[in-house]
């Protein structure tokens, strides 16, 4: 079964704990944080004190999506903040299987995420270390951009690479998700949709969450 990530970048930041509330009841099954740092994206949200203020209004898992330029700085205090899972990018991390490592040694699970324009075989040699892949399908840094279709066949390739070397980590696709591209990121082979925008801006969130799993027409 699919699961869904809610994003809480273009949530109600005036009243954060209730929205994940709201996202809980319809349905969602992670709350996706998206941690910038004004530097690898031009954006800057929350850090560690927000997450750890949030974490007791649900049970539900966080993933903290760290979109920062040293993610071996912060990864830790995000952990201790309450996240269960930390992706960072590849393209920020110069030794990646070592920060893998250090971020599972914590207890979390871990993950790496890469841009648009980085080619997915640059995430082949690692693949063996991810609980988790992040395909972003919009340039980091702002919700409610368009979806990039070249991002279907990094999700294709992705679940090929994974049945060639019988590994298990979740594909996991982030930015421009409605319930057209949700569907066709789900046949391209999508574990996890993330979904900000169609979410929380949707008249009824519970029946936004609930087409993003549904056929469409
Ligand atoms: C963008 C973030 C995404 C984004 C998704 O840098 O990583 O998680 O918030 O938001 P929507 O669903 O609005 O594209
Ligand atoms: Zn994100």
């Amino acid at each position: 079964m699919v699961k869904i990530a809610a994003s809480i970048l273009n949530a109600d930041f005036g009243n954060l704990a209730s929205e994940i509330k709201r996202a809980e009841r319809a349905g969602v099954n992670l709350i996706h944080l998206d941690i910038m740092d004004g530097h690898f994206v031009p954006n800057l949200t929350i850090g560690p004190q927000v997450v750890e203020s949030i974490r007791s209004y649900t049970t539900l898992p966080f993933e903290a999506h760290l979109m920062v330029t040293d993610p071996d700085k912060y990864f830790s205090a995000f952990v201790k903040a309450g996240s269960n899972l930390v992706l960072f990018h590849i393209e920020t991390a110069p030794q990646p299987v070592e920060l893998l490592k250090k971020i599972k040694e914590t207890g979390a699970r871990a993950g790496l995420v890469l841009n648009p324009e980085t080619p997915i075989e640059t995430l082949f040699p690692y693949l063996e270390e991810c609980d988790q892949i992040l395909v972003m399908s919009v340039h980091p840094g702002f919700g409610g951009q368009r979806f990039i279709d070249s991002s279907l066949k990094k999700i294709s390739s992705l679940k090929a690479q994974r049945k060639n070397l019988g590994l298990k980590f979740q594909i996991e696709v982030d930015g421009g998700i409605n319930q057209k591209t949700a569907q066709e990121c789900r046949k391209a082979g999508s574990d996890i949709l993330v979904a900000g925008t169609y979410l929380f801006r949707a008249k009824d969130i519970k029946r936004a969450v609930a087409s993003l799993l549904k056929k469409q027409g």
